[in-house]
């Protein structure tokens, strides 16, 4: 299938565009490159032999959208959004703006070409403070602690919205837990600006020694080390999560919601003390203060997307740690040059 990939070279598009190449798709990439490298086109084509087409567009618009998608596309796999916590929280219109109108004007243009397949990359953040764990797709979502959150939440709801008022859409909305890792060849990953805001980037430049240590915001919390419990998963495999998405559910009319997840929790600094482990390099680490709206734990309910799309997640977190860091070398990832 033809399948148009928006932010297709962000850190998790990049990926999907590899996995749907490998499942034998075909992708056609829009990004407004405000938060990636065209060179991670030269990437993609280095891993699977294929260059897909890319359009330097921003999904809001329209006119370079219909062009883009020319001849038609089969369906859609939607990433393209902002998703730094704290500048959301500064700069709140822009990531309204930039997220969920910038959607709702891709929305008109799909249903004006008649595009009635897309798979939505939505997150965790959508259940908001955990009520239960694991977190199941059939929990109602939460009060999100921040706009990026807010803007996940609306996106899953104008989209469901959509398919309500028109039964021949099929929508579906992977909701990811914690991709981290990188592609195993080291030729793609996640290339933070300045100082990285998530936990695995910053862990692999402290052992390349580009920080000096890592800060883990919170050390007093109800878990087993004190620190918070997330569900890491390894980026290739939510990606491939996509492509089983796109195989299994085009022309699967309504709305579908998974989770990306491994169903395991891992703590802060239990992913430090493997990260050091598999790689053999030290991360000094230092304790802060929590950090406003995090939440203590938080993991998956996995058995949905297993049923369904005979999807699980494959990679465990030495492989993570071991891809994280295969990329932080290869001389792509961050350098200190891009310190603020
Ligand atoms: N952390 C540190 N030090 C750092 C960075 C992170 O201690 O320098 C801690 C955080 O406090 C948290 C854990 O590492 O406990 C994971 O933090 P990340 O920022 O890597 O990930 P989050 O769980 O906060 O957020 C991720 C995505 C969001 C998404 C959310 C949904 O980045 O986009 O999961 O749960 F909304």
């Amino acid at each position: 299938m033809r399948i148009l990939v928006t932010g297709g070279t962000g850190f998790v598009g990049s990926h999907v565009v590899v996995a749907l190449i490998e499942a034998g798709h075909e992708p056609v990439i829009v990004d407004n490159l405000s938060n990636s490298k065209l060179s991670v086109i030269d990437g993609i084509e280095s891993i699977t032999g294929f260059r897909p087409p890319f359009f330097h567009l921003d999904v809001g618009d329209q006119l370079a959208l219909r062009d883009a998608i020319g001849e038609g596309v089969d369906g859609v796999v939607h990433l393209a959004a902002w998703k730094a916590v704290g500048e959301s929280v500064a700069k709140p219109l822009r990531y309204y703006g930039n997220n969920v109108g910038a959607t709702v004007r891709m929305l008109e243009v799909l249903s004006e070409v008649g595009v009635r397949n897309l798979v939505f990359s939505s997150s965790a953040t959508v259940y908001g403070e955990p009520q239960e764990l694991p977190l199941r797709e059939d929990m109602a979502t939460g009060r999100a602690t921040n706009p990026y959150g807010w803007t996940k939440i609306m996106m899953e709801q104008v989209m469901a919205d959509l398919a309500f008022s028109d039964p021949s859409w099929s929508m579906t909305f992977l909701r990811y837990f914690n991709p981290v890792g990188a592609h195993e060849s080291g030729r793609i990953g996640e290339a933070p600006h300045g100082e990285p805001t998530n936990l695995m980037p910053y862990v692999s430049q402290v052992a390349a020694e580009i920080r000096p240590s890592l800060p883990v915001f919170g050390t007093d919390y109800p878990t087993r080390d004190g620190t918070p419990i997330r569900d890491y998963v390894h980026v290739m495999d939510v990606a491939e999560g996509h492509a089983r998405a796109i195989g299994a559910l085009s022309g699967e009319i309504g709305t579908h919601i998974y989770n990306l997840g491994t169903g395991r929790g891992t703590t802060v600094l239990e992913l430090v003390s493997e990260f050091e482990s598999t790689n053999q390099v030290s991360v000094p680490w230092q304790g802060h203060a929590r950090r406003p709206g995090d939440v203590a734990e938080t993991w998956a309910a996995v058995e949905r997307a297993e049923r369904d799309l005979d999807w699980r997640a494959k990679r465990d977190l030495s492989d993570m740690c071991r891809d994280a860091w295969h990329w932080q070398r290869s001389g792509l990832a961050a350098s200190r040059s891009d310190q603020h």
